[in-house]
């Protein structure tokens, strides 16, 4: 079965721009105390649920059923009430309503609904939306990266500057919601690595940045904006859509760790590494190789 993808991305986008706009106006209303003040659902201090994302979600899932009744869904809020996620070969959603709760509930704008399709269990399309910063990110397979629908990414075109070694490099990581002493502090300690001097070809690495938004990680590194993405802990729905955008712009992504070679992406794999484009696929794997000689085994 052949399937057109761009019908299914001009689908997403729709999608997208229509959660966009409950997240938007949740945040205005907030803002402006006509809202609900009381947002938070579950109060789990590292990793919250609010209104918003149930509503999201919920609203994203009966689109999708209606249009496409044969196709799967995995989504955060529905996985959270105990659905397990049935992965197969059939087309299958897998949406985050809001990648980046922590920064919705403080007002940060670094907010995003992440909408994703994989066939064949690969990442095909993906939309990554930023309505508080009017920024969509949208990609499917072999149709190129792009922002807003007509920015092609990386930006820098024709050719991306050159990668160099880590020592050049900005790295996106997150604190993620899992505190526990072993991940915290294997973490701090691969940042600490990555920032000190004199680590890296002599150097250190300019620096460090957390968005507290996966998806918008990896779309800073499908900017090109961004060098490198390392997160341990994350989930399915905050990287699929991410992870065709990064791919389409020329970057790449790499699940789990110590791996030789980017191998097909595992969605489940809760450990990504991604490199933003660079003219050549060496020195991608060169920073790829920097970066597992400091990254830690973490469950
Ligand atoms: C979280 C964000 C954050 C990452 C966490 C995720 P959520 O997603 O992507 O950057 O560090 O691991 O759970 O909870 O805001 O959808």
């Amino acid at each position: 079965e052949t399937h057109d993808l761009t019908e299914f991305l001009s689908f997403a986008i729709t999608l997208a721009q229509e959660a966009g706009k409950m997240i938007k106006d949740a945040t205005e209303n907030r803002m402006s105390g006509t809202g609900n003040q009381f947002l938070v659902k579950y109060d789990n201090p590292t990793d919250l649920v609010t209104e918003t994302d149930q509503a999201v979600e919920k609203y994203i899932k009966k689109r999708l059923a209606e249009t496409y009744p044969d196709h799967r869904f995995i989504g955060e809020e529905t996985m959270a009430e105990g659905v397990d996620a049935v992965f197969t070969d059939e087309p299958t959603w897998i949406v985050d309503p809001i990648d980046g709760t922590t920064n919705f509930v403080h007002g940060h704008p670094f907010v995003a609904v992440s909408i994703g399709l994989t066939i064949g269990k690969e990442p095909v399309v993906g939309v990554v939306y930023c309505p508080l910063m009017n920024e969509l990110f949208s990609a499917a397979k072999g149709h190129g990266a792009f922002l807003n629908q007509s920015i092609r990414l990386p930006f820098f075109q024709p050719t991306p500057p050159p990668l160099g070694d880590l020592s050049q490099c900005v790295v996106a990581t997150e604190a993620g919601s899992d505190r526990s002493p072993e991940v915290i502090d294997k973490k701090i300690e691969t940042i600490h690595t990555i920032l000190k001097q004199k680590q890296h070809n002599g150097k250190e690495a300019h620096s460090i940045r957390c968005t507290g938004s996966a998806a918008i990680n990896l779309c800073t590194v499908a900017k090109g904006v961004v060098d490198v993405y390392w997160e341990v802990g994350c989930w399915e729905w905050d990287v699929v859509a991410a992870i065709v955008i990064v791919r389409e712009s020329g970057g790449i992504v790499v699940t789990g760790s110590h791996q030789p070679d980017p191998a097909p992406v595992n969605i489940f794999s809760r450990k990504y590494l991604a490199i933003r484009a660079a003219q050549d696929e060496n020195s991608q794997l060169n920073v790829a190789q920097q970066m597992w000689d400091i990254i830690p085994e973490i469950t």
